[in-house]
């Protein structure tokens, strides 16, 4: 298991490039499903839970040729199932659901089960796919999922879900006649797959908004060189590590479309943002404010930037309080911020944080993706050494951070066992 010794105290500089967006890629590498032959998909990231996504592919019989322009042909698709083994390593497998179900009328997909975040139970994809006419059932940890043709449906999500509006946007997008979402999710990894398979010829109406619609055509074409959008966490993420560190970081060809929630607390906390021509350039400021922050579906915080603002907080100027809102778990970056120094303390899904003057380097546990790239963050600020163990959670979602750093001035180095 790989770890990182990070040695903390300098200030970051320099310009970086971030690739395509994880949780747009993962949805549209699962749209390639409802077509036959041969997907051309640009800017695919190279990270982990995108091998995952390759593996189970193949699993199911597709020929793929990886790399930022991937080619993925499901011209002799033959299995219809996502395997334990591989679900268990990514829920996101989940999104193959509706694809299969649509297009082979039958699916056979391993039940996500909980993470170290949430429950994340996955019963309002299940009961949309029943409405859409699809017989589904439970057996030995499996949904087992079968429909002649789905049929389109009025549904009206109780949460707006993220995997599970693409989930039924994907399987409406080739049902037989028109469905309509309600309280649907409005992320723009959301949008970006509507867009992805309105180019295959699907006909979708108001993704991004929290109603939409879709037209059930017969058939749709392979995907031809659609780019995926950027990584928005992964620009956020960077764009924090310039205010934690006091560095200045040019995020290259990179718009702030999309981080309006998260830019505005960074600059009410002190950092210099601004859109220029070549890219985002970040400054930190001479100190760092302290901000209250809710995590909310987009076009709110988002979650996954939480663990992320908790670390710069830890530094801050003041008290700052933040709230939960979307996973029942996710503070689990607490305890090992604490362990550096820092001055949290939770009560239910609300974490109080007393800004510190500065952390101190210490032996970390990564837990979970996003709680991984909070304790890089605590570790490059950190006086002194950091050890950050079980490194794999991070490498799903982020694409080499380790050497985007490095180009960056910091002081991290990855060891091996
Ligand atoms: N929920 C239900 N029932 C469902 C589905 C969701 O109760 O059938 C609840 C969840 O338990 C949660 C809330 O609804 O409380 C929202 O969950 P959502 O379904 O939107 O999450 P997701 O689709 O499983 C995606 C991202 C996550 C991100 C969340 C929220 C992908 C592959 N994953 O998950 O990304 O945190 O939306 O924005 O798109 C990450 O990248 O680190 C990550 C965890």
């Amino acid at each position: 298991m790989d770890r990182f010794i990070i040695r903390g105290g300098k200030p970051l500089r320099g310009v970086i490039e971030i690739g395509g967006a994880k949780n747009a890629a993962l949805p549209i590498m699962a749209a390639t499903l409802l077509s036959s032959g041969v997907n051309r998909i640009c800017r695919v990231p190279d990270m982990k839970d995108v091998r995952t996504m390759y593996g189970l592919l193949r699993h199911m019989g597709a020929q793929i040729i990886e790399g930022g322009s991937a080619e993925i042909d499901t011209g002799r698709i033959n299995k219809y199932e996502a395997p334990y083994e591989l679900v268990k390593t990514m829920r996101a497998s989940v999104l193959v659901l509706g694809p299969l179900l649509a297009r082979y009328g039958q699916a056979r997909v391993s039940l996500p089960g909980g993470c170290a975040i949430g429950a994340r139970p996955i019963d309002l994809h299940l009961a949309g796919l029943q409405k859409m006419g699809s017989k589904i059932e439970l057996e030995a940890g499996y949904v087992i999922a079968k429909a002649k043709r789905l049929k389109g449906a009025v549904i009206h999500f109780d949460n707006p879900t993220v995997t599970g509006t693409e989930n039924l946007i994907m399987a409406a997008s080739i049902a037989k006649g028109n469905t309509v979402l309600e309280n649907a999710a409005m992320e723009p990894e959301v949008k970006d797959l509507a867009d992805c398979l309105v180019s295959m010829g699907a006909k979708i109406y108001g993704a991004g908004t929290s109603i939409i619609e879709i037209e059930g055509v017969d058939c749709l074409a392979p995907i031809d060189n659609y780019a995926i959008i950027p990584d928005r966490i992964q620009i956020a993420t960077f764009m924090t590590i310039a205010g934690i560190t006091g560095g200045k970081i040019t995020i290259k060809g990179c718009s702030l479309e999309h981080l309006e929630a998260v830019s505005e607390k960074l600059r009410e906390a002190g950092l210099q943002i601004e859109q220029t021509t070549e890219g985002i350039k970040v400054k930190g400021g001479r100190e760092i404010i302290a901000r209250d922050i809710k995590t909310m579906p987009y076009p709110g915080f988002p979650t996954d930037m939480q663990a992320q603002f908790m670390a710069l907080m830890s530094v801050a100027r003041g008290t700052s309080i933040i709230r939960e809102n979307i996973f029942e778990n996710r503070f689990m970056h607490v305890a090992e911020l604490k362990r550096m120094g820092a001055d949290i303390n939770v009560d239910g899904n609300v974490a109080t944080v007393r800004g510190v003057k500065n952390l101190k380097g210490a032996p970390v546990m990564a837990t979970d993706l996003r709680a991984s790239a909070s304790l890089v963050m605590a570790a490059l600020r950190a006086e002194g050494e950091s050890v950050i163990h079980r490194i794999y959670h991070l490498d799903r979602g982020y694409e080499r951070m380790d050497e985007k750093l490095i180009a960056l001035g910091a002081n991290i180095k990855r060891v091996s066992d």
